[in-house]
């Protein structure tokens, strides 16, 4: 007993959790798979070989779960930076739609298993229609990744926890790069503007290690979040994604309520929920949108509601002001902010789940990869 015990602990590396390792391993798998896909090395070249974004007019991403929603993040980046229309849908739906696709249309499939029932009927759909079928993998020898032209391994190394963590940031680095490469091949980025990107990328994994490091406020946060019901989250921008992804991690392991909306929605809908009895996460770092995301944050206020503001220093000194919780973030240029904010996306998950005293690693009725429709 006592050696399974140890063993057990020796393959979490000291964690109490898969997924606690997990989230830790970030800084590494990230720096990892940033440097294989970088400019002159082999996942650079294979990219460079593999995919030319001009002989392309859209983008159609598929995926279930949370690799939909690295999706939807990439969205923001390519369309940004590559000026180039991006659908994403989820794979149960894509795959009986009988969406239109033709050979200018790029057909980008996600999923760290390489094994999603819905994922590789959607993938099968697309074959012979889209011009190209590039998959983004963890398991390299997986259905997905051997039935697409191109794999990109996302380097994320095995993942057991069922919520998925370091998958889904591994998997936004991969699509960071694409979109920088898209960017490059279509002139929409200059060399100057290519150098500060690509600069910004690699601050990424510095970026990851620093969000780490504030787990004592996010676990503060969450011995709070843990006596709520429900639990609303708000981003705006590529954080809007993220806002989804904050809410489906809380719900899938600490079983509580939560929903994620696009800030701007809230008064659309979300904002007759608000009460004392329902905190509002908010994702708002000190960007372009900060502005906007404040005077939603005030109108939760106004109407008695409680903000958890997850932010940098600037943004929690000019926008502070009445939040019940505050996070602080390191301060990020750029638009790969999201990738930092994952982490206190996936804590505030952990760490409300182990103060509940819920089933971390395999939460109930889910799967870690559904091989079934
Ligand atoms: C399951 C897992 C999720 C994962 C989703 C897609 O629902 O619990 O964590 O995001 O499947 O899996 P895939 O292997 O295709 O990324």
């Amino acid at each position: 007993r006592t050696v399974d015990l140890d063993s057990a602990i020796a393959d979490k590396a000291g964690h109490r959790h898969y997924m606690s390792k997990e989230i830790a391993e970030q800084p590494d798998v990230l720096a990892n798979a940033l440097e294989y896909y970088a400019g002159d090395n082999e996942g650079g070249q294979m990219l460079e070989a593999g995919v030319d974004f001009s002989a392309f007019d859209r983008v159609v991403m598929v995926a279930c779960g949370t690799a939909s929603l690295a999706c939807l993040v990439s969205k923001y980046w390519v369309e940004q930076i590559a000026q180039m229309p991006v659908d994403v849908d989820i794979a149960s739906e894509f795959r009986y739609r009988e969406a239109p696709l033709d050979a200018r249309t790029l057909a980008v499939f996600v999923s760290q298993s390489g094994e999603t029932a819905d994922t590789l009927a959607a993938l099968r759909y697309a074959t012979g229609k889209a011009g190209k079928v590039v998959s983004v993998v963890n398991a390299l020898e997986s259905s997905i990744a051997r039935e697409s032209d191109l794999a990109l391994p996302i380097l994320a190394g095995p993942e057991i926890g069922v919520a998925s963590t370091k998958a889904f940031t591994c998997q936004l680095a991969v699509l960071a790069s694409l979109a920088l490469q898209a960017g490059r091949q279509r002139g929409t980025i200059d060399p100057a503007q290519q150098r500060l990107l690509t600069d910004q990328l690699r601050q990424v994994p510095g970026q990851v290690a620093q969000a780490l490091a504030i787990a004592p406020q996010i676990k503060a946060v969450s011995a709070q979040l843990a006596r709520y019901d429900h639990v609303l989250f708000l981003g705006r921008g590529a954080l809007y994604p993220l806002a989804l992804e904050g809410a489906l991690k809380l719900k899938e392991i600490s079983y509580i309520h939560a929903e994620g909306y696009a800030s701007g929605e809230l008064k659309h809908g979300p904002i007759a929920l608000i009460d004392e009895e329902m905190p509002v996460v908010v994702l708002a770092p000190h960007d372009g949108m900060f502005d906007k995301t404040v005077s939603n944050m005030q109108e939760v206020m106004a109407r008695g509601g409680k903000i958890v503001m997850i932010s940098d220093g600037p943004g929690l000194k000019d926008g502070g002001d009445g939040a019940w919780q505050k996070v602080e973030m390191p301060t990020i240029d750029g638009p790969f902010a999201a990738i930092a904010y994952a982490v206190p996306v996936q804590e505030l998950a952990y760490f409300t789940a182990v103060e509940k005293g819920t089933d971390v690693d395999q939460p109930r009725n889910l799967a870690k990869s559904v091989t079934v429709e």
